[in-house]
């Protein structure tokens, strides 16, 4: 008897085709932009000040819907989906670190954490426990009284890194985040991050970083808006 072919390669977690996205008046964001990234690969997205970074990542999380294109996201395509569907989606799939980290400042540097799981319904023990390593990862137990508009920026960041990886998302995408940390910290975190791809999920890291970029399994760089992939370490 023949064996069947194996024909439930998963598909591409992120598939993007043709992604254009435009601000009034005349700014033109993202241009044609597509992209595949498969489970297990962590990325890197690279390129100057006002290329369309974070709009593209805007876009991978459901935050914003683009003006034209296709994003399949885990074999669903997106674009016939409702709001309430896409809420779902971002809820449990997505963990973002934004560029402006996003804490929530009357809650403590631990609730902060424990909130991010009780979103996705883990409470009690499991959540403290998975909270307390999460900040002790991030060299942050010490802190985790504090309200976060009393940390240092470096110490937001890895509070914000700490409650995106702490949910373990099926997509973790962190806009610069390693931006206010010293190279120590920014190589702990960096490794954080990169330890948290397994079989099942990826990350995308923009970054200005080389050595962060380098040590993605893939990297592209944005130029005004359109896409290229830069294999073995483009220019910026
Ligand atoms: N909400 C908006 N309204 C109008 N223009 C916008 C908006 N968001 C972004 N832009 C413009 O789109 C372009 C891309 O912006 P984006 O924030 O994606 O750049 P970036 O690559 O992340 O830059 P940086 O490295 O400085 O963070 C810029 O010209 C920016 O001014
Ligand atoms: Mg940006």
């Amino acid at each position: 008897m023949m064996a069947h072919a194996r024909s439930n390669a998963a598909p591409p977690l992120v598939l993007m085709s043709g992604i254009t996205q435009q601000f009034p008046p005349n700014t033109t964001a993202l241009e044609n932009v597509s992209l595949s990234l498969d489970h297990g690969q962590s990325l890197a997205i690279v390129g100057p000040s006002g290329s369309g970074k974070s709009t593209l990542l805007a876009i991978l999380g459901l935050l914003e819907k683009p003006d034209g294109g296709d994003y399949i996201l885990d074999g669903r395509a997106l674009g016939k989906l409702s709001a309430t569907d896409l809420a779902q989606i971002r809820k449990n799939d997505i963990g973002y670190v934004f560029q402006s980290f996003n804490l929530i400042d009357y809650l403590s540097v631990e609730e902060n954490i424990l909130y991010a799981l009780t979103i996705k319904g883990i409470r009690g023990s499991q959540a403290r426990d998975r909270m307390h390593r999460a900040l002790e990862n991030v060299g942050l137990l010490h802190r985790r009284n504090a309200s976060p508009s009393t940390l240092s920026g470096g110490e937001q960041q890895r509070t914000a890194i700490a409650r995106a990886i702490v949910t373990a998302p099926k997509l973790l995408l962190c806009d610069e985040p390693t931006g206010n940390l010293d190279s120590a910290n920014s190589n702990i975190i960096l490794h954080l991050i990169l330890d948290s791809v397994a079989a099942n999920n990826a990350v995308i890291i923009v970054t200005h970083d080389e050595h962060i970029a380098a040590a993605c399994t893939r990297r592209v760089v944005l130029r005004d808006g359109h896409l290229r992939e830069t294999p073995g370490g483009g220019t910026l």
